[in-house]
């Protein structure tokens, strides 16, 4: 377990980078924590360091989000939100599992909000709110 406490949403996004070091593509990664922890953050840093200048937002209307990168070992990050899904009633309509490939990979928040498990998911990345700026990432 690897455990990082970070200052910033920049240092959140450095964690990120780390974590994305230890991958090698075709991962689904779990992204665990309450309401404002920084997971949405992290996504935004694995996002940065892939290359991509696109903006990083939670997926809602959209339901899931697909960001195209620079990177030939991991070239789409899909980043899906269960929180809004649920909202949204949507799931059934997507087939998560086509979104599997190699050279891309998949990260979920909320992966625990229906009782049935989505994706079967090969990394797991938990996220503590310690205080206002402060935040705990653990990872294995
Ligand atoms: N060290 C830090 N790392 C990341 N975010 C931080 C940190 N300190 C403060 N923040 C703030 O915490 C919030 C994190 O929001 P973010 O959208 O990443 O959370 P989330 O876990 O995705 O929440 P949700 O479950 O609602 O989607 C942002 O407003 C950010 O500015
Ligand atoms: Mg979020």
């Amino acid at each position: 377990m690897e455990t990082h406490i970070t200052h910033s949403e920049e240092a959140t996004r450095e964690v990120a980078e780390e974590f994305l070091s230890t991958l090698k593509g075709g991962e689904v990664i779990e992204l665990v924590g309450d309401l404002g922890s920084g997971k949405t953050t992290f996504v935004r840093g694995l996002v940065q360091a892939l290359g991509s200048t696109a903006r990083v937002k939670s997926p809602t209307f959209t339901v899931m989000n697909e960001y195209p990168t620079q990177s030939e070992k991991i070239k789409l990050v899909v980043h899906l939100d269960l929180y809004r899904f649920k909202e949204a009633g949507q799931l059934e309509a997507l087939a998560i599992n086509d979104y599997i490939k190699p050279d891309s990979i998949i990260v979920i928040e909320w992966p625990d909000i229906f009782e049935e498990p989505v994706l079967r998911a090969d990394r797991k990345v938990m996220f503590r709110h310690i205080d206002e700026a402060t935040r705990e990432i653990q990872f294995v």
